[in-house]
């Protein structure tokens, strides 16, 4: 076929003027070089694979273009074809569109490109360090106008970020289906990844980046207060209705997610200090009222803590330098830390996630770029300091967790054995226990609590006001003491000022609690009251997300490993008619480390939507319940049990054996 029977058999298609070559706005920040491997017949392939994109008569111009970004930029992002200027997720009534969830993604698209809200929003990255709505500028154009021409018998489906096309269906299935990095087995590793992304065919979604469903780190506050607070009622012994005050939690990172720790430390009215090495990112959490006080040394840093502590004031303190620096100055010290963890973004420890002791953040990417294997090198040796240090703090009495950011795998993987609990190999998990092993898993996930989570589309303050209202009225404060805890925050919510971006909530919720709050505000769409709401929540979930090491490490039966769950709750998502699902490779924690799907779900007050409520959401919390009851999780089993006994639904237990049984047989 020829390109002019190629351009007349598409409808759908970039245009064939070559857009303006946008202006790059001073002070946003820049992703990394990734790395330039590609031979030459694969930077062929590359070039090509991007350019299938756009219309032949632009070829010849941007062929220099693009290679220029894929050597110095190790991908080809097509930076032409952004729009210029800020994006931001405006009100949905100004999307273009023929159904209502086409102009609510791209709402949800565009926030998470927002400048205010991306970690890099040149590169579509939203957070994570690699996380991205979709792989270039071509695509995001492209998604655009699929979005904007689709109805409600059509599904639109995304592999990659790349739309493949819209597809009839009916008005029972999702509006959009998408798969993020899912890569065969035995290519399933970093390097094919690595390989395969300069190639223009694979993307890192994270979770809600690739997902269309981040909400700035608010997504992540409510979970890293949950993970604090119950840290401290189970360490250090503060009581079940007590909260943070005169306590210290260190950690390191201000960035996508790990900005929410200092805002989550304040809410549980403790004192933090997050070791952050890039001042630009200190600098945005600061102005958004995220962290509180700046310190330059750890001298001043800790004496700072130290005057909060006693007087019992909250703050948060931004530690600029490295982690490392911090904790040795600690040990030196001999300074008493309560609580310690780490959310460098050590899922992609060598692609600039972590910055070794000894660079300061600039030479980080400068070296990055240009000696990658001294790169290699330097992190190893500071992974190796960062866990002596740690190390010697706990055995003074701290008590450190892993925060499912890959930190132990890569101390690891950086050649230290003395981090596995046998000794030799991970396949007995690590001597530290992780956040969801010891909190999130046996006080939230098994029951099914997780971050449950919604957008007013309208893009009006009021709306969000009167959904955090219906929200709580829905929340029994003394059912248990995670609905205390809820409640209570979402009391708070408003208060504590967490939006960026759009008008967004996060609200952990188990399953009935989500679906009571879901058909509320469904309800209150329906009556007028405010506009519509786009629901959905972090693949960090109950049920979405298989991870060894982290969402699924606190099960106990070995199938751990097995990814049936996020790919049974993805496949059972779209069969209940969610709006938008989503299935991903890598997530937190890195290429091949974990399987992990999301959905979203467009309230439009139709009773549609109320039994896609009631079947779906059900389905996408009770699936993960399931899993972990099966699993013999104790907490998971009685939730099961009871949903037996309180709903239609069949599912089934595990029958428990006595242990000595099997111990007299095998001696
Ligand atoms: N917050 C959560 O609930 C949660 C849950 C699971 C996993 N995680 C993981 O936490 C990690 C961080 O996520 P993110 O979105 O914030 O990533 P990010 O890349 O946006 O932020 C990480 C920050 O750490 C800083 N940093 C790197 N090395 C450092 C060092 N040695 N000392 C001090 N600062 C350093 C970076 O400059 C960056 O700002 C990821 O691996 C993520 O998967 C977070």
């Amino acid at each position: 076929m020829n390109n002019q029977q190629i351009n007349d058999a598409m409808s759908i298609k970039l245009d064939s003027v070559l857009p303006e070559y946008p202006k790059f706005v001073e002070g946003i920040r820049r992703a990394p070089d990734r790395g330039y491997t590609l031979n030459k017949s694969e930077t062929e392939t590359a070039l090509r694979n991007a350019l299938r994109y756009v219309p032949q008569e632009l070829h010849e111009k941007l062929i220099p273009e693009f290679l220029e970004e894929l050597k110095t930029r190790g991908r080809i992002y097509g930076y032409r074809f952004r729009p210029e200027g800020r994006i931001v997720g405006k009100p949905i009534n100004e999307y273009k569109g023929n159904c209502i969830e086409g102009k609510a993604f791209q709402v949800m698209i565009d926030n998470n490109l927002d400048f205010d809200v991306a970690l890099y929003p040149y590169e579509l990255v939203t957070y994570g360090e690699t996380g991205q709505v979709c792989q270039n500028w071509m695509q995001y154009r492209l998604i655009k106008k699929y979005l904007e021409v689709l109805h409600n018998d059509e599904t639109l489906v995304v592999m990659s970020g790349h739309p493949l096309g819209l597809f009839k269906s009916d008005e029972h299935a999702p509006r959009v289906i998408m798969t993020q990095g899912l890569m065969v087995g035995m290519f399933d590793s970093q390097k094919e990844w690595h390989r395969a992304m300069q190639l223009g065919v694979a993307n890192y979604g994270q979770m809600t980046a690739g997902g269309w469903m981040y909400i700035g780190p608010q997504g992540i506050v409510h979970g890293t207060f949950n993970t604090i607070l119950n840290a401290g009622r189970m360490k250090l012994g503060i009581p079940a209705d007590g909260d943070l005050t005169g306590h210290l939690f260190v950690s390191s990172g201000l960035g996508g997610m790990s900005g929410a720790q200092s805002k989550a430390v304040e809410i549980a009215r403790g004192v933090g200090i997050i070791a952050e090495v890039d001042i630009s990112r200190i600098k945005t959490r600061h102005e958004q009222g995220w962290v509180s006080l700046i310190k330059e040394t750890p001298k001043e840093a800790f004496d700072t803590a130290n005057e909060y502590l006693k007087a019992g004031k909250s703050t948060s303190i931004a530690f600029h330098g490295n982690i490392v620096d911090l904790l040795e100055y600690a040990v030196k010290n001999d300074i008493k830390i309560e609580l310690l963890s780490d959310q460098t973004s050590c899922h992609a420890v060598y692609d600039g996630g972590y910055c070794p002791q000894g660079l300061t953040f600039e030479e980080r990417t400068e070296m990055l770029a240009k000696d990658p294997e001294k790169f290699r090198k330097l992190v190893d040796k500071s992974l190796k300091a960062h866990f002596k240090a740690i190390k010697a703090l706990h055995d003074k009495g701290t008590y450190f967790f892993d925060y499912g950011n890959a930190f132990m795998r890569s101390v690891f993987d950086a050649g230290v054995t003395e981090i596995c609990a046998n000794g030799k190999d991970t396949r007995d998990g690590f001597i530290f226990p992780s956040y969801v092993e010891d909190i999130m898993g046996p006080m939230l996930f098994d029951y099914g609590y997780g971050p449950f989570r919604w957008v007013c589309l309208s893009h009006k303050h009021e709306d969000l006001i009167k959904t955090d209202h219906a929200a709580m009225e829905c929340i029994d404060p003394n059912r248990r003491s995670q609905d205390r805890d809820n409640y209570v925050w979402i009391r708070d919510a408003e208060k504590n000022s967490l939006v960026v971006g759009t008008e967004a909530r996060i609200l952990y919720s188990d399953a009935e609690g989500r679906v009571k709050i879901a058909l509320k505000f469904n309800e209150l769409v329906r009556k007028g009251e405010i506009g519509p709401v786009m629901l959905g929540r972090d693949h960090h979930d109950t049920g979405g997300t298989d991870s060894p090491y982290r969402e699924t490490a606190n099960i106990k039966d070995g199938s751990n490993i097995m990814a049936d769950m996020a790919t049974q709750c993805y496949a059972g998502n779209a069969a209940r008619g969610m709006s938008l699902i989503s299935l991903h490779n890598g997530g937190g924690v890195g290429i091949g480390k974990s399987i992990n799907g999301g959905f979203g779900l467009v309230l439009d007050g139709s009773e549609r939507v109320d039994k896609i409520i009631r079947n779906a959401m059900t389905w996408d919390v009770m699936v993960g319940v399931t899993r972990r009851s099966w699993g013999r999780c104790p907490h998971a089993m009685e939730v099961a049990a009871d949903f037996n006994k309180k709903t239609d639904n069949h599912v089934t237990l595990p029958f428990v054996v006595d242990d000595e049984l099997i111990k007299k047989v095998l001696k």
